[in-house]
């Protein structure tokens, strides 16, 4: 076994483009059922080509870019009960005890100011809530309670 693979590694660290190239033309092929299944072997040159010297493995960011962002909108919605947003808005936001239904509310820094600055019969949360909790909120609303359809 190794005795086979020695020269074909050899021969593929010493022409890694022409690996390169049959690492493509295989991949194509794969690409396409009917003729990936005429190609036995594809996905063999396709390992070894892992074992070409220099060649980079490619790295793939598998971090969910959406974890963040959950855990903001999970803390926002602690805060929309906990001060009482949630009593003129409704429990779920979509306008209750004279507050409008926020559904659709999407624009972020339109919230923001609302929130921090409050007006037309809500009040003002910049001196109770911290600068990270009116971002928390805001995504809240932004996030879920604006996308929920009502
Ligand atoms: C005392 C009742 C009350 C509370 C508490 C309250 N709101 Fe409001 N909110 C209102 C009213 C009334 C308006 C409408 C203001 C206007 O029309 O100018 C409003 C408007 C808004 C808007 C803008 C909606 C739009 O139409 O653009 C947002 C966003 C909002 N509130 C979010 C919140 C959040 C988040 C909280 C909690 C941190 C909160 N509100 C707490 C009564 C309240």
């Amino acid at each position: 076994m190794a005795s086979f693979i020695d020269p074909l590694i050899a021969f593929v660290s010493t022409n890694a483009w022409l690996a390169y190239l049959t690492i493509f033309l295989a991949a194509l092929l794969e690409a396409v059922p009917v003729v990936g299944s005429v190609i036995p072997g594809s996905t063999i040159i396709l390992a070894l080509s892992a074992l070409v010297p220099g060649g980079t493995a490619a790295t793939v960011n598998v971090r969910n870019p959406y974890e963040g962002n959950a855990y903001a909108i999970s803390e926002g919605q602690r805060l929309f009960d906990w001060y009482n947003c949630s009593g003129c808005h409704g429990l779920s936001g979509t306008g209750a005890n004279g507050g409008p239904t926020l559904v659709g509310k999407t624009d972020r820094d339109a919230v923001l100011k609302q929130v921090r600055d409050g007006g037309g019969g809500m009040p003002a949360f910049k001196g109770s809530l911290s600068e990270k909790e009116i971002q928390d909120v805001a995504s809240y609303v932004t996030d879920r309670i604006a996308k929920s359809g009502g």
